[in-house]
Order: structure tokens, then sequence, then C-alpha cells
């Protein structure tokens, strides 16, 4: 149970219970061990949390609220709306989710509003230090902070000072309270190489299969994490056992032999296309037309079989009507 003496009313007291503005808690302590709770009506509450850390229920609109020394957590209540809580409240958690809510900075105040962005909800101080307050949220939580220049921040997101705005944190900062389970591997005589392949090498050096290391040795490995050669040197934790496995899985791969087509494979020498057997029966060269690299056994690895057929600008081709005009001939079809 929560040790808050709540309701202390003194309607007629607004005067003392009220903090004059100053931000400074009223001098009406009951008691050293005690949460002060001073309404001067059900809307217009102060609660003062006491020392040591505590947890409270803001359930009326409203309220202000101070915090103790100690991790204080003040959650409000769903539907409250004007709560005013100051720096020292270590966690203020909100009923939904954070996508419910705009944000907006004011000096060093954070204004939390409803899903419109009109009703204010929480007006809060950010203080500059390194953890700030955390703001949780049904789905999501994370540290306001200030920064030196100004800049208000919740979970890294810059808190607009213009006008209150939803805040989509990217998921690699939300916070979520899923546990997980890891398990350490630790390698074992005959470890895995394929496995420690894949987590230290497929980077760098391609999947096993195809891998660039193909039929390499464990001292070549070793000695490329020993000369950090490419970086490697970061691998310099694998033992022995694991080069050794790795070095074994890379022996195991069978590098496909890509065979070389042969000339005539894709197509004749020449091909059957246009005048190129007229053209060649008078000795005509394959270099004449496509290029001084092209012959009946070569041709230019630059511009071959890359989708393009190349003939040179001398014959004159026009693609469109696959004519071709040059000196040798006037205007003629291909
Ligand atoms: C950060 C990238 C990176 C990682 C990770 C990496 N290497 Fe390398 N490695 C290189 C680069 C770059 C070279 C030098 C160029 C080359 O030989 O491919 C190299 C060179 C080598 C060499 C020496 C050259 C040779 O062929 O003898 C071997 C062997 C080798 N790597 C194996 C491995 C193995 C096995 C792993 C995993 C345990 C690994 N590398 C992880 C980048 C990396
Ligand atoms: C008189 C000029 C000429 C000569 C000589 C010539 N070609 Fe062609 N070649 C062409 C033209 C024009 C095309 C069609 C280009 C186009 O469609 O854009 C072509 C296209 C090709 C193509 C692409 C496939 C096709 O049928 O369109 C191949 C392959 C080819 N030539 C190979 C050869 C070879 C090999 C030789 C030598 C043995 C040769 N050519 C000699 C003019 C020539
Ligand atoms: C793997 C298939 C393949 C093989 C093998 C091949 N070619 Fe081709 N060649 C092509 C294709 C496809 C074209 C059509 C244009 C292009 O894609 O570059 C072509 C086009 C050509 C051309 C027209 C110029 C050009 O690049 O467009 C010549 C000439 C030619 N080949 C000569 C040869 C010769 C000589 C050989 C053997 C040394 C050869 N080709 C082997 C696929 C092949």
């Amino acid at each position: 149970m929560k040790k808050i003496f709540y309701m202390l009313i003194c309607a007629l007291m607004l005067v003392s219970c009220g903090d004059g503005g100053n931000g400074q808690a009223p001098n009406i302590k009951t008691s050293t061990k005690t949460v002060h709770a001073v309404a001067s009506n059900s809307t217009r509450a102060k609660v003062f949390l006491e020392s040591g850390g505590d947890s409270y229920i803001v359930s009326n609109s409203g309220t202000t609220l101070y915090g103790g020394t100690g991790n204080d957590t003040v959650t409000i209540a769903d539907g409250v709306t004007g709560v005013t809580i100051d720096q020292n409240v270590e966690q203020i958690n909100f009923s939904s989710s954070l996508s419910n809510y705009k944000f907006l900075q004011t000096g060093n105040l954070i204004n939390v509003y409803d899903s419109a962005g009109s009703t204010l909800i929480l007006s809060s101080p950010v203080q500059g230090d390194s953890d700030g307050a955390i703001l949780s949220f049904s789905d999501w939580s994370a540290s306001a902070l200030m920064a030196s220049g100004g800049t208000m921040t919740l979970g890294g997101m810059t808190v607009s000072s213009t006008a209150a705005n939803v805040l989509i944190p990217n998921t690699a900062t939300t916070t979520t309270t899923t546990s997980t389970t890891s398990t350490t591997l630790s390698p074992l005589p005959g470890a895995d190489g394929t496995a420690l392949y894949n987590s230290n090498c497929s980077g760098c050096h391609a999947a096993l299969s195809t891998s660039s290391k193909a039929g390499t040795t464990a001292s070549n490995i070793q000695s490329a994490i020993n000369g950090d050669i490419g970086g490697m040197s970061s691998l310099s934790s694998l033992s022995p056992t694991e080069i050794d496995a790795i070095a074994t899985a890379l022996a195991s791969v069978v590098t496909p032999v890509t065979p070389t087509p042969v000339c005539g494979s894709c197509h004749a020498i020449p091909p059957s296309t246009g005048q190129h057997s007229r053209h060649r029966s008078k000795g005509v060269s394959c270099a004449i037309c496509h290029g001084s690299a092209y012959s009946t056994t070569s041709f230019n690895a630059a511009t071959h079989n890359n989708g393009i057929k190349n003939v040179v600008s001398t014959i004159g081709w026009n693609s469109t009507s696959r004519t071709c005009s040059n000196s040798c001939h006037g205007n003629e079809r291909w």
C-alpha cells in the first residue's frame, strides 16, 4: 500500500496551501513519512510525494505533483488532464500507446497532449542531466532529455517546439520489455565450420558455396588474421580449432568449373543473318564492321555479349531502316 494520506481538504486554506507561484512545497507537513495531498477541490489538488521513492496514480485533472527524493513513479490515469509534475519525478506513466499523444517543447517543459493536440495532459520540466525523466506508454518508454543546445528529445527523437506533434520511434530505439533468452554457444571440438564461416566470413567472402576463399588452408586464414588483411584482425578471437573447422568447411567447397563456351556455341561465325555470308564470301573481315578487336576467333570483351550489337560507325549502319550507307556501296539493305 502506498503511504498516501490523500485529501487533506483545505478549501479555506487556498492561500496557505498554494505554492504561491514559486514552485515551493507549502509548509504543511503533518509527518515526515507522508505523501501530502492538498486539495482545494477535486480538480485542483497538490500532491507531495514522500522521500524514499513512491508510486502514485493521478486520478484528478489539474493535479500539481511534487516528487520527493528517491525514485518516484507517477501514473496518469486515463482521461486525466492538466497535470503538472515537477522535475523530481523519475518516471511518468501514461495509460495509452505512444501514438495517442502529441508532444510540444516550451522552454524546458515537455507538454504532452491528447491525440488531437488540443487538450494538455501533462506539463513537466526536463532537466539537462544524462538520464532525464522516463515517459512510459503502454507500448513504449524512453527518457526525455534536454541537450545543451536547448533541444529536447524523447527516446532520441526531437520534440517539436513549434507545434504539438506525434513521435514515431525508429524501431531500433523502441524499448520493449519482452524477455529474451540468450544462449551462448561455445565451440566444441569438431566445431561447426559451416556455421563459423557463415557468421564470421561470409559477409566479406560470399556464401560458403561460392566463397572466394574456397580451398584455402587454416594457416592462410591464421596469417590473414594475424596480418590484419582486409581488417580480419577482428577475428583474432577465433581459436585454432575453429579456424581448422572453417578450413575444413572451405576445403569441401567444390569450385564449379565454368566452361568457356566456344565460338559458334551461341551464334554462328558468322551468323546467317542479314548479309553476313555475302560479305564474308567477299573476304570482308568481322573487324571491318564490328571493330578491330573482333575476328572469327576473338572479340572485344568490353562490348561483346552485353546485349548490344556493336557495329562501327564507318559502315553507316542505320538500325531503324536496317541499311548501310558507305563508300563501299551506296545505301543497301542488310
Ligand atoms: C571484414 C571483411 C573480412 C572478413 C570478415 C573476413 N575477411 Fe578474409 N579477407 C578480407 C580481405 C579484404 C582480404 C584481402 C583480399 C582477398 O584476398 O580477398 C582477405 C583475405 C583473406 C585470406 C588471405 C588471402 C588468401 O587467399 O590466402 C584468407 C585465407 C581469408 N581472407 C579467409 C577468411 C576467412 C576464413 C574468414 C572468416 C573466418 C575471413 N577471411 C573473414 C576481408 C575479410
Ligand atoms: C559488312 C559488315 C559486317 C561484317 C563483315 C560482319 N558483320 Fe556481324 N553484323 C553486322 C550487322 C550490320 C549486324 C546487325 C547489327 C544490328 O542488328 O544492330 C551484325 C550482327 C552480328 C551479330 C549479332 C547477331 C545478329 O545476327 O544480329 C553477330 C554475332 C555478328 N554480327 C558476328 C559477326 C562475325 C563473327 C563476323 C565475322 C565472321 C561478322 N559478324 C562480320 C555487320 C557485319
Ligand atoms: C556466350 C555466348 C557467346 C559466345 C560463346 C560468343 N558470342 Fe559473340 N555474341 C554473343 C551475343 C549475345 C552477341 C550479340 C551482341 C551482344 O550481346 O554483344 C554477340 C555478338 C558478337 C559479335 C558482334 C559484335 C558485338 O559484340 O555485338 C561478334 C563479331 C561476335 N559476337 C564474335 C564472337 C566470337 C569471335 C566468338 C568466339 C571467340 C564469340 N562471339 C563467342 C554471344 C556469344
